[in-house]
């Protein structure tokens, strides 16, 4: 740890539990990387207080926050403004604070992109198919949007791919029985699901059916080759795994916080890469 002084910046990341997140990790490299006068710590704060708690962090002069699990639609209520990508997304993961105010944003769907143009994936595909309609998809479907992609969804619960359509217009929603034909019309597939992670059951699509040009993206990074990049490399579609996403989401934070613009790279990789190895 760095002997901080009286001006030190201080950020953090709330979540219940926390102890999982590498984003104190990830900023610590980065604060060590730059010898800036500020630390990122872990914030576990339980929901029942969340407001009264991040309250507290503006009157004890820290300088904002990344938000997680089960926080993000609780940070969107105690902004006192949001800006677009949160309102997109319905949701916020980042928030600054000054001259008392908190403001909030939501940086995963620009994380996702920026990770997918830093695998060499530009211009990005005409259009995507997202297999979930939860909280990430949300963010990334707006992001690719945005972007110009056409963005289809697939859910297992159709009703929550059909409110997601609803808010997001221009989003269509196919059968989640159907998403191994509607490959065959889409650039770029997106596991946005939490099938794929350690512990949880594999992502099931034929990707018989991928047009040869097909980017295969998936969002889950534990593990950091997911069953669904493994086959999709193996048949030589272009991959983009999940752990970058963790990384580039990071970078407005800490721009904010700290005052510095953090790059990502093959040695903060490496460094975030080592804590996920399994032990
Ligand atoms: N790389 C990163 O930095 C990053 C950032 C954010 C999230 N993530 C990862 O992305 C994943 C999703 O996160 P989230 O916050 O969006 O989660 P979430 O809001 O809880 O959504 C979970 C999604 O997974 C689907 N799902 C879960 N179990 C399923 C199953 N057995 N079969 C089919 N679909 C299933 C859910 O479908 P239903 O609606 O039918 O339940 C829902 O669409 C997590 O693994 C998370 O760790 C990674």
């Amino acid at each position: 740890m760095p002997i901080l002084s009286g001006h030190a910046r201080i950020a953090g990341i709330i979540g219940w539990p926390v102890s999982h997140s590498r984003s104190p990790r990830l900023h610590g490299f980065w604060l060590e990387r730059y010898q800036l006068d500020g630390a990122y710590i872990p914030l576990p704060i339980e929901p029942l207080d969340f407001g009264g708690a991040v309250r507290g962090l503006v009157a004890c002069g820290f300088a904002g926050a990344n938000v997680t699990i089960p926080h993000k639609l609780a940070a969107f209520e105690v902004c006192d403004a949001v800006d677009d990508t949160a309102r997109r997304a319905g949701a916020v993961n980042t928030l600054v604070f000054k001259d008392g105010r908190i403001s909030g944003s939501n940086t995963d769907g620009w994380g996702f992109i920026a990770n997918v143009r830093h695998h060499g994936i530009d211009p990005l595909p005409d259009s995507a198919l997202l297999l979930g309609a939860g909280g990430s998809t949300r963010a990334i479907a707006a992001a690719l949007q945005a972007a110009g992609v056409s963005v289809t969804i697939a859910n297992r619960t159709r009703e929550r791919a059909v409110r997601l359509a609803g808010d997001l217009p221009g989003i269509r929603v196919v059968e989640w029985a159907a998403r191994s034909e509607a490959l065959a019309n889409h650039g770029m597939l997106v596991n946005t699901t939490s099938l794929g992670m350690a512990g949880h059951g594999p992502v099931d699509i034929d990707l018989n059916r991928a047009r040869p040009d097909l980017v295969v993206a998936d969002i889950v990074y534990v593990p950091m080759e997911t069953g669904l990049l493994a086959a999709a490399r193996a048949r030589g579609l272009r991959c983009v795994g999940g752990l970058g996403l963790l990384l580039f989401q990071a970078i407005p934070g800490f721009r904010a916080w700290f005052g510095a613009e953090p790059s990502v790279d093959v040695d903060l990789e490496r460094f975030v890469a080592a804590d996920l190895m399994p032990k």
